[in-house]
């Protein structure tokens, strides 16, 4: 399971691939990671709170709305652990994600200003 999440990570993040291990340490950190043949979402809950850590879906299999069916799962989740917020970091030019996020009902909540490589981070939440 792991070299498959391992590849479609490389695919969706070129530039910042994780490794076999980055993922062990984020399961070890209390992460939950879900992942599919051409998908795959990790997220941390801390109290009644969760946050995004990532997403990605193979580039061939985009636009087929995994990625909102991932969110859609995730959120279901959260509700029956009693979560009351979701939120994210997205680095600020990466319009998919934001408007994936939009039409999950994200709203910007902040900025971390050049968080990505001089970049700017926008923060959006979701009230559950
Ligand atoms: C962002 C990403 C996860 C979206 O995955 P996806 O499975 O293609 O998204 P969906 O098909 O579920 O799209 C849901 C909605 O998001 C928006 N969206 C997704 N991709 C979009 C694009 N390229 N342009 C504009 N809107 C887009 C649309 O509103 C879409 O709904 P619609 O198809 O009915 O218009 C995918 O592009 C990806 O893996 N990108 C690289 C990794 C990444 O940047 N992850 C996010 C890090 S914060």
């Amino acid at each position: 399971m792991l070299n498959e999440i391992v590849a479609l990570h490389k695919q969706c993040f070129p530039d910042k691939p994780w490794s076999e291990n980055d993922f062990m340490e984020l399961k070890k950190s209390g992460c939950e990671i879900v992942s599919s043949k051409n998908g795959f979402i990790v997220w941390r809950v801390v109290a009644d709170e969760a946050e995004i850590i990532t997403i990605g879906v193979a580039p061939d299999a985009r636009r087929n709305g995994i990625a909102e069916t991932m969110i859609i799962l995730m959120e279901q989740e959260l509700k029956k652990q009693n979560v009351v917020n979701v939120f994210l970091e997205v680095n600020e030019v990466n319009y998919p994600a934001i408007k994936l996020y939009e039409k999950m009902g994200f709203l910007v909540a902040g900025k971390r200003p050049k968080y990505y490589d001089g970049v700017d981070a926008i923060i959006m939440k979701k009230a559950l």
